[in-house]
């Protein structure tokens, strides 16, 4: 029988067995990475369908790596040299029943699948997710690093070559030939089996604690036309609550207690109550209806009530609670003699034929413009910030969320724009913008969609106190 393999060895057969894998499919990795290349770049020119098929094939670039490579290190490890074969149809079918059981439902648009609560759908879906995202992360680093080891060693090739000619030195040759040693290669694929693990560690760092590790953000936001009366005045905002397996009532009944603890004045809700599931309606509603502020609560519609049908039943369910939500519709806020102008209107997204969404947009805005009251403060819900590039609109402050930090996967902290949202061409990702005198902030959201994961994107509890001026 053979032994147990101690803790080096696990290291060096994955070393072994990746790198060797690596280099045998680096022609066709390259090609479909050239592949997803030409595709953003096209796609940058705003076709979003375009970059989804970019992220596709880097995905299945990914794939075909990660699984040859776990076959690999199982053909090494396991006692009795099974054929290979054998292992590539128990790793398939196992991939298989993941990928299918958290992905069921092809299909246009959010419409993934209704929420399934059991513990093994939890369970399963999370271990997708997981490797979902720790293999793309752990691919893209893989590559990164390859590519920089193959410009290290081509670009020492043509010194060595170029030295050669001129001066017949021999010096050059020596480190061409150090950069090609053993020991070296040794190293960088270690290094290589180190850098690549990072991702899946990170990956489960943000399923199981970044996900639900609530950061209360305290923005002040100037006003020029704000009022006396109204200088301090405190609006929390909760953005992409996301009702869910994975955003239970109980995260959201804490973030509750967190907002009403700030003590605002006013607390504005922007869109996406639910996940994918209508019956979740009534649960989170009945868990928003906790909210307290003295001036109320508000809210706007997100993407997802209109995805699943649900825009008219939720904004009477939260009618009986108290909270108001505003649907191409004005709430003037007054404190003594002045006027704060609270404006919500739907989101421009649904499942529709474009022509539609196009004309229900136009209609949107001619309701917005009559809307906005003149010589006031005027501050906007809009679940995605569609109108704040239109100019002359006179609204001073967009609340907004929808891209949950740059698409719940972000790297801001090493690069501005590094995220998931910037790559697939977002304009606005987190924080405060500012455009020709108005602004727009862009909550971070508390929920999850997708991919159960948040990585360099906490979810966000965001405190704006309204100050006068410039
Ligand atoms: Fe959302």
């Amino acid at each position: 029988m053979k032994p147990m393999l101690g803790f080096v060895e696990w290291i060096k057969a994955l070393e072994f067995a990746g790198y060797r894998r690596f280099v045998a499919h680096w022609r066709a990795i390259i090609l479909l990475l050239i592949l997803a290349l030409a595709t953003f770049l096209i796609a940058h020119a705003d076709f979003f369908g375009l970059s989804l098929f970019a992220l596709l094939l880097f995905f299945i670039a990914s794939q075909l790596f990660w699984i040859g490579r776990t076959l690999d290190v199982a053909e090494r490890l396991i006692s009795g040299k099974p054929r290979r074969a054998w292992l590539a149809i128990v790793a398939g079918l196992l991939y298989s029943f993941l990928f299918l059981y958290s992905y069921p439902e092809w299909g246009l648009g959010h419409v993934i699948r209704a929420a399934d609560y059991r513990p093994q759908s939890i369970l399963i879906y999370a271990i997708f997710w997981w490797w979902f995202v720790g293999s793309m992360l752990a691919f893209l680093f893989v590559t990164a690093f390859g590519a920089a080891d193959r410009a290290a060693c081509g670009a020492l090739w043509l010194y060595r070559k170029a030295r050669m000619a001129r001066h017949q030195d021999s010096t050059a040759a020596d480190a061409h030939a150090a950069l090609l040693s053993p020991s070296r290669r040794c190293f960088l694929e270690r290094t290589a089996v180190l850098a690549s693990a990072t991702p899946f560690v990170a990956a489960g760092y943000g399923l199981l604690y970044e996900r639900q590790n609530v950061e209360i953000v305290r923005q002040s936001v100037r006003l020029a036309r704000l009022p006396k009366a109204l200088e301090g005045f405190h609006i929390v905002q909760l953005s992409d609550i996301h009702i869910g397996p994975f955003t239970t009532a109980d995260y959201i009944r804490r973030c509750v207690a967190i907002t009403n603890g700030l003590q605002p004045d006013l607390i504005a809700l922007t869109g996406d109550y639910v996940c994918w599931d209508p019956e979740a309606q009534d649960e989170v509603v009945g868990v928003l209806a906790g909210l307290r502020a003295p001036h109320g609560v508000f809210g706007c519609l997100g993407n997802h009530e209109a995805d699943v049908e649900i825009e008219a039943s939720i904004t009477h369910l939260f009618a009986a609670h108290g909270i108001r939500i505003l649907r191409q519709e004005r709430a003037p806020i007054r404190l003594q003699d002045d006027v704060l102008n609270l404006i919500g209107i739907d989101d421009g997204g649904g499942v529709a034929p474009a022509d539609v969404l196009q004309a229900a947009g136009q209609r949107r805005l001619q309701q917005l413009k009559a809307l906005v009251m003149p010589n006031t403060v005027n501050i906007l819900l809009e679940h995605y910030p569609g109108t704040f590039d239109l100019d002359d609109l006179g609204i001073d402050l967009t609340l907004a969320g929808d891209i949950h930090g740059g698409g719940q996967l972000s790297l801001d902290f090493v690069h501005r724009g590094l995220n998931l949202g910037s790559l697939m061409g977002v304009p606005y990702i987190r924080g405060l913008y500012e455009k020709g005198g108005a602004q727009l902030y862009m909550n971070r959201g508390i929920g999850i969609t997708g991919f159960p994961i948040r990585l360099g994107a906490r979810p966000e509890l965001t405190l704006l106190e309204l100050v006068r001026g410039v």
